[in-house]
């Protein structure tokens, strides 16, 4: 579990363009093993030094660097219909602890100048049991314990819904929600010349309602597309391969292609989904 979780943070980390890529591996491995992250950061040559979490810096560089800060916002979107009764609680087990990781990984914590986090429920309805706008922005509590403790709130406040899930309408609504909640101007020009990175974790099995048509979902993914978000969807249950046992259920197998197509979007053609385990 440990590890999954740390994959995930990576990957929030990770989302810049090819070129940064390479050296945030390197920069974030050094900054978990050293004591002062500072002394391990080094300067990034000039070919490379472009990316929405990498810094930018004079050339020939003898000061030490400050470790770049990666400015996301991240939705949380957590499938909450009827076929997730008795997922409910591990799902709820892994949010918390996927949230609690984020928020202790160097350069993605949670920060008016780091990262901001929205949590949504959906099924026929869409709540937003946490705004990204929330703890004004999140610089009030400006310590990192106040929003976690905030954060966790948030969390225990999130029962069960049921009925039909209608992922086009989420997807959407995660979309909307991106757009009506931008970080103040004060903010951005704290992060400036970044602009922060819209990041969807999705944790569903890719089923809708049965009147939401590939065709929706295909129009859901393109407005993503348009409006630059990175999915990282999450699917609940494991892959089925055909009848497993008598309480097998088809109806909580994953939808595959629906949920590798959403992985594609920001993250490239090869990007796969994820299961969540169950385990630890
Ligand atoms: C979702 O958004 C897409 C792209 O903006 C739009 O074409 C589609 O009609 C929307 N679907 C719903 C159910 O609102």
């Amino acid at each position: 579990m440990k590890v999954f979780l740390a994959v995930i943070s990576l990957m929030v980390l990770m989302q810049t363009d090819a070129t940064g890529k390479r050296h945030k591996m390197r920069t974030h491995v050094r900054n978990v093993q050293g004591d002062d992250p500072l002394l391990e950061v080094e300067p990034i040559p000039p070919d490379t030094m472009i990316g929405p979490c990498s810094c930018q810096c004079c050339e020939n560089a003898p000061e030490p660097l400050v470790a770049p800060k990666c400015a996301n916002d991240i939705i949380v979107a957590v499938d909450s219909s009827a076929c997730f009764r008795d997922h409910h609680s591990k799902m709820m087990r892994f949010l918390r602890r996927l949230v609690r990781k984020i928020g202790r990984t160097p350069n993605i914590q949670y920060g008016g100048d780091e990262t901001r986090l929205g949590l949504m429920q959906f099924s026929s309805d869409i709540l937003f049991p946490l705004h990204l706008s929330s703890f004004e922005d999140y610089t009030n509590p400006s310590t990192r314990k106040g929003l976690m403790n905030g954060i966790d709130e948030a969390i225990s406040s999130l029962g069960f819904l049921g009925e039909g899930s209608f992922l086009n309408k989420a997807l959407n609504a995660t979309v909307s929600h991106f757009q009506n909640e931008p970080r103040p101007q004060a903010l951005l020009d704290q992060i400036s010349p970044t602009t922060p990175r819209p990041v969807v974790i999705l944790m569903t099995n890719g089923k809708s309602h049965p009147s939401v048509t590939m065709d929706d979902i295909e129009l859901s993914i393109a407005g993503l597309q348009a409006a630059g978000v990175t999915v990282i969807p999450i699917s609940v249950t494991r892959e089925c391969h055909g009848v497993q046992n008598e309480v097998w259920n088809e109806g909580l197998c994953p939808d595959t292609i629906i949920l590798n197509k959403l992985a594609k979007v920001g993250r490239g053609d090869s990007s796969t989904f994820m299961e969540m385990k169950s385990h630890d």
